[in-house]
């Protein structure tokens, strides 16, 4: 592989500002300062930048804190995409893990191990997904029942069994989570749901199925990885070794 490719598929920088790097002497091989950025790269040979080691890896895992207004997608001519809010140079090869509504916000998975991607969304594998729901009216442990015991949606699809926990059910103006002003008259619930599948709408269907309609919902773990409190909403980060070993480990 070239040496301007290896570097700029790390996402260390455009192609262009790398291969300006490179013919100032920024990069050496094997301790050696080299100045081609056609300089063909072969297994074992140390890259260094600025003096620091860069490995080559094939894969990349990105953790987003979607924001509401974007799509899950990874090109649209009028729309603001998820892979908008990824750094330029990191773009190439990756797509979300499945999908969140454009309202929706929370974890959102980004990848281009297409591999990883196809276990965690298979309904083979069970894949917990949990969510944060705020929802119009009261949400009623009959309900959590229905959940339980499989949802038929939009008068058809049948769902997996669901948890529903309920965790306040009151005024909306005695909900300290309430934020827009259509949110702060009557009763409104929140809640958590863990489903195993993701079937369009799927959160928002099952509401609906029992009579009610979501507000808000924020997507808080996938499997085991669970989204960084530290992570701004719009904002993305690599996944730690423990979280990649976490996820692997379930699969
Ligand atoms: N269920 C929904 O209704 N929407 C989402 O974005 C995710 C789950």
């Amino acid at each position: 592989m070239r040496l301007d490719k290896y570097l700029s598929d790390m996402g260390l920088a455009s192609r262009a500002e790398l291969k300006k790097e490179i013919r100032a002497g920024l990069i050496t091989v094997n301790g050696e300062s080299v100045r081609d950025p056609g300089f063909h790269v072969e297994e074992g040979m140390e890259i260094c930048r600025k003096g620091a080691p860069v490995r080559y890896e094939a894969f990349v895992y990105y953790m987003l804190n979607k924001p509401a207004g974007v799509i899950s997608a990874t090109e649209d001519h009028r729309q603001k995409t998820v892979l908008d809010l990824l750094p330029k140079e990191h773009r190439k090869g990756i797509a979300p893990v499945g999908r969140l509504d454009k309202d929706t916000v929370g974890l959102l998975l980004l990848t281009n191990d297409g591999e990883l991607a196809h276990r965690l969304l298979s309904p083979k594998h069970h894949v917990d997904k949990l969510y944060y729901a705020r929802v119009r009216g009261r949400v009623t442990e009959d309900d959590a029942r229905a959940f339980a015991g499989g949802l038929r949606i939009a008068g058809e699809l049948l769902c997996l069994p669901a948890r529903l926990e309920i965790l306040f059910v009151g005024a909306a103006r005695e909900s300290a989570a309430a934020e827009s002003p259509e949110e702060n008259t009557g009763d409104i619930s929140e809640v958590r749901v863990t489903i195993q599948e993701g079937k369009f709408h799927q959160i928002k269907r099952m509401f609906e199925a029992v009579g009610k309609e979501v507000i808000y919902l924020k997507r808080l773990s996938m499997g085991p990885l669970a989204l960084d409190p530290e992570l701004p909403e719009g904002s993305c980060r690599r996944l730690t070794a423990e979280e990649l070993d976490a996820l692997f480990a379930v699969l």
